[in-house]
Parts: structure tokens; C-alpha cells; sequence
């Protein structure tokens, strides 16, 4: 939680990044209470790096392939992120785990977008599971990281119907549209001090 008017964000991206995007559309609202400073990819030729250039915020890019080992991966990032004043860590389809220690340094600190109804799908593969289990809705979640994937406590749920025809990639598009919305909602509550975090849960504090 943070008391200072504008929060500033790190995005981590790995691939496309459409909610990057999302996230940069909404940062350039005159009332939304963040800002991007910088955007990081684990991968040299991400997608999502276009949108970061496009908007001017600076990119760093720290490969895995570059580190013996996924400490020395990680102090790189940091030292990346040390540059910039960052509030909040934005994980955006970003496809590495972080360790236990990486994660205590930024305590309810850093947020996810997963794209299934926690605690419902974790991990990979979700709109595959979701449809062979004939579900009748899915969604997507935002929440904080903790040390367990996919496990810390959920801010902001959007909810879609499964259709009977639908395969992972229309369910995955439908999900995706909702994803764009959820994750500015999500970093909303957070900059504006709104979010208490009990245990594995979130209560949302009212105006
Ligand atoms: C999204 O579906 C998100 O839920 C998941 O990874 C995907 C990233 O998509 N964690 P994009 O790179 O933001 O377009």
C-alpha cells in the first residue's frame, strides 16, 4: 500500500504484452492514480517490448540464457529495477517463477494476472482444462504473489460464460478482453490505498 499519490509501477512481460498495454492505456488517463517507469522483459524479443518503446517508458531486458543460475538471474533483475522508484511490480505474462527471497523483497508488493477463477485452474494449460471439464464459466484473476504459483490473495475476478462450441483459443480471447480490464481495476484499488490484505485474502476498503 502506498500514501503517495501516483504509484509507480514496474511491468515484468515475457511475451505479447496486451496487458501491458491495457496497463499503458490506462496509465494515460489524467485521474488514474499510476504511472509505469519502466517495463522488463526476461526475453530479448518480446512482443510486448514494441508497446513499452511506442509510450516512451524505458525497457530493460534481463535473459536468463545470460545467468548461470536463477540467483544470479534475479540479482540482475533487481539491479535492473533498482534503477527506477518503484512502488509495485506488475507480473504481465511474465513466464519465470520468482523465488521465495525475490518476492520478500517486495512484501504484497507485486501482483498477477492469472487467466482461470482462483483458486480454480492454477498453472498452465487453463483454457485446455477448462474446456475438456465442460466448465459453464471462467475468468481471470489479479492477486498478489506469494511464494506458492498462482496461490496469494485475489483482488480483482472478472467472470466469463464457457460456450458449448468453444475451443482453449476462443475462450483464451474472451478471457483476454476481461484480463484488460481487470488488471487497471486491480492496480486502481492498490494506488489508492483500498486494498488490506488478511491472510490469503483481500478486503476492499470502501470510499
Ligand atoms: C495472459 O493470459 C495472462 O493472464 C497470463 O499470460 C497471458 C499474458 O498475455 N499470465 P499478454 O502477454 O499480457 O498479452
Amino acid at each position: 500500500m502506498t500514501d503517495r499519490k501516483t504509484t509507480r509501477i514496474a511491468v515484468l512481460i515475457s511475451g505479447r504484452g496486451s496487458n501491458l498495454r491495457a496497463l499503458i492505456d490506462a496509465c494515460a488517463a489524467p485521474d488514474f492514480p499510476a504511472e509505469i517507469v519502466c517495463v522488463l522483459s526476461n526475453k530479448p524479443d518480446a512482443g510486448g517490448i514494441a508497446h513499452a518503446e511506442k509510450a516512451g517508458i524505458p525497457v530493460e531486458i534481463v535473459w536468463q540464457k545470460d545467468y548461470t543460475s536463477k540467483a544470479e538471474f534475479e540479482s540482475a533483475m533487481l539491479a535492473a529495477l533498482g534503477q527506477y522508484p518503484v512502488d509495485l511490480i506488475c507480473l504481465a505474462g511474465f513466464m519465470r517463477i520468482l523465488s521465495p527471497n525475490f518476492i520478500a523483497r517486495w512484501p504484497d508488493r507485486i501482483l498477477n494476472i492469472h487467466p482461470s477463477l482462483l483458486p480454480d485452474y492454477k498453472g498452465l494449460d487453463v483454457h485446455e482444462r477448462v474446456v475438456a471439464d465442460k466448465c459453464a464459466e471462467s475468468g481471470c484473476s489479479v492477486h498478489f504473489v506469494v511464494p506458492e504459483t498462482d496461490a496469494g490473495p485475489v483482488i480483482v475476478q472478472e467472470r466469463v460464460p464457457v460456450l458449448p462450441d468453444d475451443t482453449p483459443d476462443t475462450l483464451a480471447a474472451r478471457i483476454l478482453a476481461r484480463e484488460h480490464v481487470a488488471y487497471p481495476k486491480a492496480v486502481r484499488l492498490f494506488a489508492e490505498g483500498k486494498l488490506l490484505v488478511r491472510g490469503n485474502s483481500v478486503a476492499i476498503q470502501e470510499d
